[in-house]
């Protein structure tokens, strides 16, 4: 992996954008020149890679041109307009959001899972949503046991899935709680978020399930070559800042046993198993926040089916469930000479 890219993030001052750069770094990803962009709001604003200041410029076809790669996480409407132009220009696009990530000719991509997906890419290609990306790791992982029958989930996502304005707000919610002071009134969440848990992750469609569920389950069948995966989701967000967990329910064809299951989730690359129950050992947010792997805990039988195993995933969701598995992408690319 010699060969230097110029790479432009677009979406360089957001949540996820900032974690880019420190995981770039950490990775030493071959980046010769680097351009950071963002809107008119954070144009002109300084940031650090490697070491070195950069200065964040407004999106435009002026700053993406010369770029091989761009890395966009900013909004769906970015993704929209940027993404054609940035093709039309021979660069390829590694998209963080939702916009490409069900279309027929974009590849969807764990590279651990399916990584030859980067094989057929036509210029862009997505990183799954933040839940889908552990959770397609640990049933890859599964699925060498016994065929997967069906899936069930429950998630504690954090605030910082929706953005920097989301971790404003609940940080602004404790402080005023811890001041003795009224809350002040939600304005990214349709409830307080501070001291409470909410049931809804997105707004409300098919059959009364969010749209983070349904990204979820459609996610999770585009990446493991399931299209017809039974699959259910129950989103929640908490009062986390970093690091989604989520509760899963598999049930299998046939027998699948709890050693058998952890050896193969131990197996897995990117994922570690932390199971020592009698010892509270199990991953939390707060153990796994800074990682770049996703990890299970709490792995037993189900007991209300005849084949059926129930864990614990987490992952930091600015990590692996967004800059590291977009960067891995990129490197995957490399490493197949598709960029
Ligand atoms: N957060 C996660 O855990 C996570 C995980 C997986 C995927 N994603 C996806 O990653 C993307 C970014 O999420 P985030 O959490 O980093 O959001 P965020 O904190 O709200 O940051 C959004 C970034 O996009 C920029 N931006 C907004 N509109 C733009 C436009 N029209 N043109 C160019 N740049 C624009 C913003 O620039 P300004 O600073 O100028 O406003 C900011 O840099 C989203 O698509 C999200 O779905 C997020």
């Amino acid at each position: 992996m010699s060969r230097q890219l110029n790479v432009a993030v677009i979406g360089a001052s957001g949540a996820v954008g900032e974690v880019f750069l420190r995981v770039a770094a950490e990775r030493k990803f071959p980046i010769g020149q680097l351009k950071l962009l963002a809107t008119k709001r954070s144009a002109g604003k300084q940031m650090e890679y490697a070491g070195q200041s950069y200065t964040v410029e407004e999106t435009s076809l002026d700053a993406l041109r010369g770029a091989d790669l761009v890395f966009c996480s900013a909004t769906s409407e970015a993704s929209k307009l940027w993404g054609p132009q940035v093709v039309q220009a021979g660069a390829v696009m590694i998209d963080d959001g939702s916009a490409y990530r069900m279309q027929e000719n974009v590849p969807l991509v764990v590279p651990e899972v399916n990584g030859a997906d980067v094989d057929w890419h036509e210029g862009i290609l997505s990183i799954p949503n933040c839940t889908t990306t552990p959770l397609a790791m640990a049933l890859h992982a599964l699925r060498q046991v016994a065929t997967i029958a069906r899936v069930t989930t429950s998630t504690y996502q954090a605030v910082s899935g929706t953005g920097a304005q989301a971790v404003a707000e609940l940080k602004s919610q404790l402080a005023a709680f811890g001041r003795g002071e009224a809350i002040p009134a939600p304005e990214v969440y349709p409830h307080q978020i501070a001291m409470n848990v909410i049931p809804q992750v997105d707004s409300f469609g098919e059959d009364m399930y969010t749209g983070e569920e349904l990204k979820m389950r459609n996610e999770t069948r585009k990446i493991l070559h399931l299209p017809e995966l039974p699959f259910a989701a129950t989103c929640v967000r908490v009062p986390t800042i970093i690091g989604h967990a989520e509760s899963v329910h598999v049930q299998f064809e046939g027998p699948a046993g709890v050693e058998d299951a952890r050896e193969a989730l131990s197996k897995m690359p990117g994922l570690a198993v932390m199971d020592e129950p009698a010892k509270s050992v199990y991953p939390t947010p707060l153990n796994t926040e800074g990682d770049d792997r996703a990890f299970v805990g709490r792995l037993r039988r189900d007991q209300s089916v005849e084949h059926g195993l129930v864990f614990w995933v987490v992952s930091d969701n600015l990590r692996k469930g967004a800059a590291t598995n977009a960067l891995q992408i990129a490197e995957e690319m490399m490493r197949r000479g598709k960029i």
